[in-house]
Order: C-alpha cells, then structure tokens, then sequence
C-alpha cells in the first residue's frame, strides 16, 4: 500500500461531478462547492437513488442552496444501458433527498444532455478535466461509446463503487455497480486512468456525533439543510443495514482529488462480473502481481477519517459564509 502524493497542488483541479443525488451525492456536491481546490464545471445527473428526475432536481436543489447558479445541472440517462432501474429508496426516501423541508430550486437544468456534456466538456479540454462519478456508471459508459477518445483525453476518473470484500445490494454487488454492471464493465475496461473508492473504503467515512456536534457549531443555514440531511440518512442506515453511524460513501472520490494524502490505495486488477446470478455487479478485485497487458487501478484501502472530516467539514463552513451560501431561516433557497 503507498501514500499517494499530493497531484496538482496550488491550482484548483477542474471535475465534472456525475451523481445521482442521494444523500451522499448532496455532501459530495457541498463538498466540491465548498473547497478551493475544486473547479466544479458542472454537475451532471443519472438514475440510481432515485429516477434521474429526481436526482436532477435534486442537485438542482443543492446548487441552488449552495449558490451555483453558474454550475450547469445537465441531466443524463434514465436508466442503466441493459437492465432495468433498481431506485434505493430506502436510503433516500421518495423524493431522493427526504429529511429537510422542501426546497424550490432556483437552479434549472442545463439544456442538452449529460453525455453530450461529458464528451463536449473533455474533449475541449485535453489532459485536464478530471471525471468523478458517484452514481451508476451509465452516462460514463455512453459517454465513451460517443467517443471513445475521451479516454486519452480526461485526465483521471474517480468513482464511488464497487467492493473488494462484501457489496451492499447482495454480498456481492455494490450498488451503483450493481444497477448497472454493463456499464461498470465498459468503465473498468477503459484505458484511463481509474481510482475506485469502493466500500472497504468508504465505510471508514462514517457521520458521528462529532460531524454533526460541528454542523451545529457552524449554524449556516446550508449546515442546518446537512444536519436534517444526515440525520434521516442516519436512521435509514439504522433502519436498512443495522449500522449506527452512516458511511458517507460519495464525497470520499471528491476527497481524493482535493488531498489524495488522506488514502492509502493500492494496485489493482479489477473484473466487472455482468452474468453471475449470485454475482452479478461484484467487483472481482486482484491484488496480485501486475501481468503485462493487464489493466490496473487504483482502489481504496485507508481513510485518515479525521482529515477526511475537516476537509467536508469546512468546506461546508466556507460554502455557507459565501453570499449565496446563505438560505435564510426558513430554508427559502437564496436567490441564485
Ligand atoms: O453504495 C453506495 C452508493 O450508492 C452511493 O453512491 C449512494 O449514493 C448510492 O448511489
Ligand atoms: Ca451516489
């Protein structure tokens, strides 16, 4: 396992951040909205948590508390490339972001769609957009049967998913592999550069009362929206999967752009299984030594939880000290 040294230091790194806002997704978003060594070029959304209605929306709602006003929201695809949509309501409730009051977003989608966005976005901007994807890989994976140069032309992909030891969905799949494998399978398979923040990883990255003591103790609105976040997202975990503290699964890959010192990660080949019956979505992980010709990647393995914490932590502080970070008492969103 090794240190990952610091990459790009001082200028802030370009993403576009594909999601499908989840709770998780939301302190993603916060995340890349609040950090200075984030560029978020724009949020692009897909069915996972929710229909990619809902999920569109909902980073529409976060942009608009978090005063994005110049973040494009673009939508994606509906549902995966084969199989058909499997939602996780149980972890995100009817509307996707269930807990907070409703919020009217102000922030509208984007015209266009999410992977006529990607490919347009990276392929303008050779060797410096980094892709995050914290959802289903299906506009990833549309994205590079458009053109498949996207794969010299992007500078790294960061996702959530996947499991070396044990899934969420089934002992075997984690979820955003497990709605679509196909697709997963196509991103794997792809010759860029990949980091997978799966699992074993991301179950470091729990919220405790710390987390939330400190959003009480920051008190901006956006901070507030995040508690009634967290603590639904909380008794669902309670609730679905018997864990006391929540993993905050998504901002774990935003986190790895920003301060890639917070991760020991480790060399990988990586299969996507798409026909077990049993496995299907299983993130088949190999450690071995590398053999020529095979694809390597790096995944997850340690979370310094702590650093992870005050990166998500003050960035939030600093998205709601910003003008349009404020929401105002009663939750109405700021005029973006
Ligand atoms: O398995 C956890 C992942 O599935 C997270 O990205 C969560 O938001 C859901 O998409
Ligand atoms: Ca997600």
């Amino acid at each position: 396992m090794r240190h990952v040294q610091q990459l790009g230091a001082g200028h802030p790194r370009k993403i576009i951040l594909d999601c499908d806002p989840g709770h998780d997704d939301a302190v993603a978003i916060a995340l890349a909205a609040g950090s200075p060594a984030i560029e978020l070029l724009s949020v692009t959304t897909v069915a996972g948590n929710q229909t990619v209605e809902k999920t569109t929306r909902n980073a529409c709602v976060m942009c608009t508390l978090l005063g994005l006003s110049n973040t494009p929201v673009v939508a994606g695809c509906s549902g995966p490339l084969v199989r058909a949509l499997r939602t996780a309501s149980e972890f995100s409730g009817a509307s996707g972001l269930d807990g907070p009051p409703p919020v009217e977003p102000t922030v509208v989608p984007a015209a266009g769609h999410a992977v006529d966005w990607i490919v347009d976005s990276v392929m303008a901007d050779p060797g410096e957009i980094t892709l995050v994807a914290t959802g289903p890989l299906t506009n990833v994976a549309m994205a590079l049967r458009k053109e498949p140069a996207i794969a010299q032309a992007v500078r790294e992909v960061v996702i959530m998913g996947g499991a070396y030891s044990r899934g969420n969905v089934t002992p075997a799949a984690e979820f955003n592999i497990y709605v679509d494998p196909e697709a997963a399978r196509a991103v794997f398979e792809a010759p860029w550069r990949l980091t997978m923040m799966g699992l074993d990883l991301t179950h470091q990255a729990t919220f405790g009362c710390d987390e939330e003591r400190r959003l009480e103790e920051i008190g901006s609105p956006i901070a507030r929206f995040m508690i009634e976040l967290m603590r639904y997202f909380r008794d669902a975990y309670r609730a679905a999967a018997g864990l006391e503290d929540p993993p905050v699964h998504d901002p774990c890959a935003v986190a790895y752009v920003i301060d890639p010192t917070l991760f020991e990660v480790a060399s990988a080949h990586v299969e996507v299984e798409t026909s077990g019956t049993w496995t299907s979505g299983m993130t088949v992980t190999d450690f071995g030594p590398a053999r020529p010709g095979v694809r390597r990647v790096d995944v997850g393995i340690k979370l310094d939880r702590e650093g992870f914490w005050e990166l998500v932590l003050s960035a939030v502080e600093r998205a709601g000290r910003s003008k349009a970070g404020s929401l105002g008492s009663n939750h109405s969103p700021a005029r973006a």
